[in-house]
């Protein structure tokens, strides 16, 4: 049985008082699930964060890592340093890491094996532009960000491995996918799994849906099939909605 997750991408928001604020108003209004909760602080705020939860059923995850064990990057966090602050998943692949720091498939293949070869869990971003679904390419983008990042790996890696389909058009805009759209491209990555490895590894795979997702369309959307949960942006800066959207999974 997949198991189902929903995630918090809170990105470059909340410094240290508003993160305890909103950790204090999430186990508050969290409702009991038996999906897998996880938030993801800014790096900053990623230790306060962990001792606040560490008793509780939300998991504190961190939004990135580089893939050197250590050295001369400035600016730059290890998988180490996170499992020092007691993460143990990361988020790799986002469209904003790839957008705007120039993160290009060679890049992640590294971050991957890093963040595995220190035990961490990965959920791994993929999603094609508005450009590549217009002219109907977004299977081919998703296919080859699967291909040249992950698949590398033998099947027994995949156990740490939660994929989420994030549509660039759809992260932040409102546009969000319809249940439909977002169902075919997920059983399509599913689909693309078991060609490479097998039906029983592929059916084993979380695959997260992100981009617009909020409490009025959620239910619609994780009720698809091959839709495992979510990984949420601007909607989980706010206890009462990401708590809703934990009720809809
Ligand atoms: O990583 C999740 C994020 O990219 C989705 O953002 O604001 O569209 O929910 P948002």
């Amino acid at each position: 049985m997949r198991k189902k997750i929903v995630a918090g991408n809170w990105k470059m928001n909340n410094d240290l008082a508003e993160t305890q604020s909103l950790i204090s108003d999430l186990q508050n209004e969290l409702p009991e699930t038996e999906a897998e909760v996880m938030i993801a602080p800014a790096y900053t705020n990623l230790y306060p964060a962990f001792e606040a939860l560490k008793a509780s059923k939300i998991e504190v995850i961190a939004q990135n890592m580089h893939f050197a064990e250590s050295g001369a990057y400035t600016g730059e966090i290890s998988a180490s340093m996170l499992k020092s602050v007691g993460v143990e998943t990361v988020i790799l692949g986002h469209s904003e890491r790839r957008a705007y720091f120039g993160e290009n498939d060679e890049i992640l293949a590294k971050k991957v094996d890093a963040a595995l070869a220190n035990g961490m869990r990965i959920i791994f971003c993929i999603g094609e532009e508005l450009a590549d679904r217009k002219s109907d390419n977004h299977f081919k983008v998703v296919e080859e960000q699967l291909k040249n990042a992950l698949f590398h790996l033998g099947a027994a890696a995949w156990k740490n491995i939660v994929l989420a389909y994030e549509p660039v058009w759809a992260i932040g805009t409102g546009e969000t996918a319809s249940p439909e759209q977002a169902q075919e491209i997920h059983k399509f990555i599913r689909e693309t799994l078991s060609s490479q490895y097998d039906v029983e590894m592929a059916d084993s795979i979380s695959v997260l849906y992100g981009g617009s997702v909020k409490p009025n369309n959620a239910q619609e959307i994780f009720s698809q099939p091959d839709v495992d949960g979510g990984l949420i942006g601007g909607a989980s800066l706010k206890a009462a909605d990401f708590s809703a959207i934990v009720k809809a999974i």
